[in-house]
């Protein structure tokens, strides 16, 4: 690594499907970055197991991940790419500043409150849907609601403490900037925190991160209802496209995304929520700005503007695939432990500063 350049520190879970807004929020600005700065991108395995995963699939996703950053060209010869688990110093620093979070700077995360209201919503469907011959179980509500809580204490410990990994990831490397989507900002506002408790506490040891996100684009909105975020673990595939979707499939789905009454092609994500999404989407793939398409497109029609942005939408699946189909497994492999092998050493040499800071070494 350059000693001139600042650390940039970013990752993803293998876990769903990688789909356009986790390009367009995080993957695009590792690309434009990736000259200026050391960059490390890890695949962030221990987060994905938060949730429950499949051994056999996990395995795959992981090389999948890696794979994608590749094909979209994350260059190993600048950056390094690593899987989380290979280096267990990231878990060794979260225990550590596990002792200096707070049980309330967790319980604000928004990640986690979401998670946990999916699962009690879930909980509360099973409720509703447990008799056997197919009729609404009439349960008192108190009892209903004795089942919703029990359900909330039964979320996993890990996804409570999610934030704190992805602190000593960021912190062990001693990164300067994080590029993430919107959705993180939270998290890495904490990391900033635990940074500076543990440095007030202990002496100066952690660089405080800056957060780095897209003005437009740091939260593409789903496909099928422009009011919630893009996400990987959506119910419907109409909500996202997925990078590995077949490019047909991809312009299909831009067809069918839900559009605001009106007709007018103008940027009004709180009026327009539907259109603003599309033009974000149409200016990071097709390369121009939001107000030089507004004004290409007056006057004209959404089904005009959908069927060019799906057209490009085709054409970079196509394109993104071809390489995606050429880099075998094993060269995958060979990178993430080169990868490793190079932070190795660095996440050594941060630990063991940390562990004589607090006394243990
Ligand atoms: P993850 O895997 O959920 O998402 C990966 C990246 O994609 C961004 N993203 C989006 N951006 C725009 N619009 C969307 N709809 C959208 N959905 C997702 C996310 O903001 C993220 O940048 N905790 C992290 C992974 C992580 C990490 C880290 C990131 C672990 N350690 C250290 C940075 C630094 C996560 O679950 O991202």
């Amino acid at each position: 690594m350059s000693e001139k350049k600042k650390i940039l520190f970013s990752g993803i879970q293998p876990s769903g499907n990688l789909h356009i807004g986790n390009y367009i929020g995080a993957i695009s600005q590792w690309l434009e970055m990736q000259e200026n700065y050391n960059c490390i991108f890890c695949v962030v395995d221990y987060h994905a197991i938060t949730v429950k995963q499949d051994p056999e699939i996990l395995r795959k996703k992981i090389i999948e991940i890696a794979k994608i950053y590749l094909a979209l060209g994350i260059d190993p010869k600048k950056s390094i790419i690593f899987q989380q688990s290979d280096i267990k110093e990231h878990t060794e620093l979260a225990w550590i500043l596990n002792t200096i979070t707070r049980i309330n700077d967790l319980k604000k995360m928004t990640q986690y409150k979401d998670k946990t209201k999916r699962l009690i919503e879930k909980t509360k469907n099973k409720i509703k849907n447990k008799d056997k011959l197919g009729n609404i179980l009439n349960l008192k509500t108190k009892e209903i609601s004795r089942k919703i809580l029990s359900k909330e204490d039964s979320a996993g410990v890990g996804l409570f403490d999610y934030p704190v990994l992805m602190a000593a990831d960021i912190l062990l490397y001693d990164t300067e900037i994080v590029p993430v989507g919107d959705d993180q900002a939270q998290h890495v506002e904490l990391t900033r925190t635990l940074a500076r408790r543990f440095n007030k506490q202990f002496g100066d040891t952690f660089i405080i991160p800056e957060l780095k996100f897209r003005k437009e684009g740091a939260r593409i909105m789903g496909l099928d209802n422009p009011e919630k975020k893009m996400s990987k673990s959506a119910l419907s595939e109409l909500n996202y496209i997925s990078l590995t979707d077949n490019p047909e499939k991809g312009a299909k789905k831009i067809m069918k995304a839900t559009t605001d009454s009106g007709s007018e092609i103008k940027y009004n994500p709180e009026k327009k929520p539907g259109i603003s999404n599309l033009l974000t989407i149409y200016s990071l793939f097709g390369g121009k700005d939001i107000k030089t398409l507004e004004k290409e497109y007056k006057n004209k029609k959404y089904g005009e503007f959908k069927k060019d942005l799906a057209e490009i939408i085709k054409k970079f699946l196509t394109n993104f695939q071809k390489k995606y189909n050429k880099i075998s497994g094993k060269e995958v492999e060979k990178i993430l432990e080169n990868g490793s092998k190079k932070l190795k050493v660095i996440a050594d040499k941060k630990i063991k500063e940390v562990k004589k800071k607090i006394g243990v070494l």
